[in-house]
């Protein structure tokens, strides 16, 4: 009977097994609803592990952060490329990444790293700044004044400034700045079209996650596929300045793999969104938390002006060519803690592995536990994000608890007086860490170093609260605010 009701009895050496009491969803709406509180009254329930069935699926939730290791280490027994590959697939529609379907022979893994990290960083960098200062001050996206304050969204605004900048940075622009008017404006009608269909598809991300076919989403999915023509090879080819993440992908999809077209414009997609999605959110709780934190804004502003000061550099509205080396970013470290901060209280990724056979898990506390193949394990990081034996007052917001004693990175956080290796995962862990985490920082710095650099801010409401986190969205990255916040801004009189 079990069997037929697809029920799982615990067995001896394995975790506890809940099965929830709703037949293949299990504990999928106690979960969702709260995912947190969920895990920490089973934590108190069970202890370190426990595996409880979600959408059908057996997770088994790894809940001492002294264990993680025995996970995060890529062990024999833990495949992480069938769970990510897959959900790659389910919501892009593109051909498998894994080369064991045969799609493919490129070592995806490495080619992020290529294009993402070290000797790839200071072009993006470089260009990412410019954009940015063309969509805040030269656009017509924005209009700045000194003399009047203009009132928008702070994740309005986010989403405004950084996809434009993120978009181009990656893609490259159609045209030089010398064309002529009327392709200029085919080419902002082209990045607002993307933001449009980008919005639209990111709001059924999860449940494309969850399992659910695209087509029944008729918006969503025509946006997909809107955005995916945009990144026909054909269209592509006609930009310039275009990553070597890009372009790589678009000599790899051409040479290594037997991707048709739309799978190939699909691939674009995938890197668009893995590129926008958390940036954007994170965006805005760096910025929001900013301004509503007086002393983070005195810490921070003068973080920045010392710099441009000590690089020489004049903040000059109608001349907008601020550049920081990639130096010169890796020597904010206010920034860098406001930024791990507002991370912190927003992120909710899974990091997830599956097992490849059955094996013996060993916990730090000298405990094993018999685990399935096929099973999966899993760590949620706010668990220890909102820890309070980690971090004291874990839902408050304090820009500098991510500071040492001389004003440096801290890096020494320890839970009952031992040292922890992972106290701060937003960005995945082991293998499978975001590859753009870098850049991420770096172009959420940059966005931050120039809205102080020229611009006043204010919150509308001084008094406004914290907006509560769209838990929709929770397993899946940094979290959006459930609704938007008002602020104003104006050009700083004052500029050094
Ligand atoms: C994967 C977080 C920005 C590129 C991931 C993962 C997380 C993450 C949690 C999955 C890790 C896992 O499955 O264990 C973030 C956050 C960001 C950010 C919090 C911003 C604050 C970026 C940016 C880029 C990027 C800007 C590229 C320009 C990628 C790629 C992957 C990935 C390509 C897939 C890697 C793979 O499957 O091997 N990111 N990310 N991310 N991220 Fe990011």
């Amino acid at each position: 009977l079990w069997l037929a009701v697809g029920i799982r009895r615990r067995q001896p050496g394995e975790p506890a097994v809940e099965n929830g009491f709703i037949p293949y969803l299990g504990c999928a709406l106690q979960f969702g609803a709260n995912p947190l509180q969920f895990l920490r009254s089973r934590q108190k329930k069970y202890g370190h592990i426990f595996t409880c069935k979600i959408a059908g699926q057996y997770i088994h939730f790894l809940c001492d952060p002294f264990s993680y290791h025995s996970v995060i280490r890529q062990g024999r027994h833990l495949d992480w490329r069938k769970f990510h590959f897959a959900t790659s697939v389910k919501v892009f529609g593109h051909d498998s990444f894994d080369p064991r379907h045969g799609h493919t022979t490129e070592n995806l893994h490495h080619t992020f790293l290529k294009t993402l990290q070290g000797e790839a960083l200071p072009s993006l960098i470089e260009s990412m700044m410019g954009h940015l200062q063309d969509v805040m001050l030269k656009s017509d996206k924005l209009s700045p004044s000194k003399d009047h304050w203009d009132v928008d969204g702070i994740f309005a605004f986010c989403y405004k400034v950084m996809f434009e900048s993120g978009y181009l940075t990656l893609f490259g622009k159609e045209l030089g700045e010398d064309k002529i008017q009327a392709q200029q404006e085919a080419q902002k009608a082209l990045v607002l079209n993307a933001l449009e269909n980008f919005k639209e598809f990111d709001k059924i991300f999860p449940a494309l996650v969850a399992g659910l076919p695209i087509h029944v989403f008729k918006s969503a999915h025509s946006a997909r596929e809107k955005l995916a023509k945009t990144m026909h090879a054909e269209n592509l080819s006609k930009r310039e300045n275009v990553s070597d993440l890009i372009s790589m992908r678009m000599i790899l999809n051409d040479s290594l793999s037997t991707f048709n077209d739309v799978s190939k414009s699909r691939t674009h997609v995938a890197l668009l969104w893995a590129s926008q999605a958390n940036t954007l959110p994170a965006t805005f709780w760096s910025l929001f938390y900013l301004i509503r934190s007086p002393d983070a804004m005195k810490a921070a502003r003068e973080e920045v002006l010392k710099i441009l000061e000590d690089s020489g550099l004049t903040v000059d509205p109608s001349n907008p060519t601020l550049n920081l080396t990639r130096d010169q970013l890796d020597n904010m470290p206010v920034l860098d803690s406001i930024i791990k901060e507002a991370m912190r209280l927003s992120s909710a990724s899974m990091n997830v592995r599956v097992a490849k056979e059955d094996f013996l898990l060993h916990l730090d506390n000298q405990e094993a536990y018999r685990i399935r193949k096929d099973d999966v394990i899993a760590l949620y990081p706010p668990m220890l994000h909102f820890d309070p034996d980690i971090y004291e007052d874990p839902y408050e917001f304090k820009f500098d608890r991510f500071l040492d004693e001389k004003g440096q990175e801290k890096v020494n956080f320890s839970r009952n007086g031992r040292r922890l290796r992972y106290f701060n995962m937003p960005f995945g862990s082991g293998v499978t860490k975001c590859p753009g985490r870098f850049f991420a920082v770096y172009e959420i710095k940059q966005f931050l170093t120039l809205v102080l650099s020229y611009f006043d801010m204010e919150l509308l409401d001084p008094a406004t609260q914290v907006p509560p986190l769209d838990q929709s969205r929770a397993g899946l990255g940094i979290l959006q605010p459930t609704y938007d916040v008002d602020f104003r801004y104006k050009l700083r009189s004052t500029t050094c």
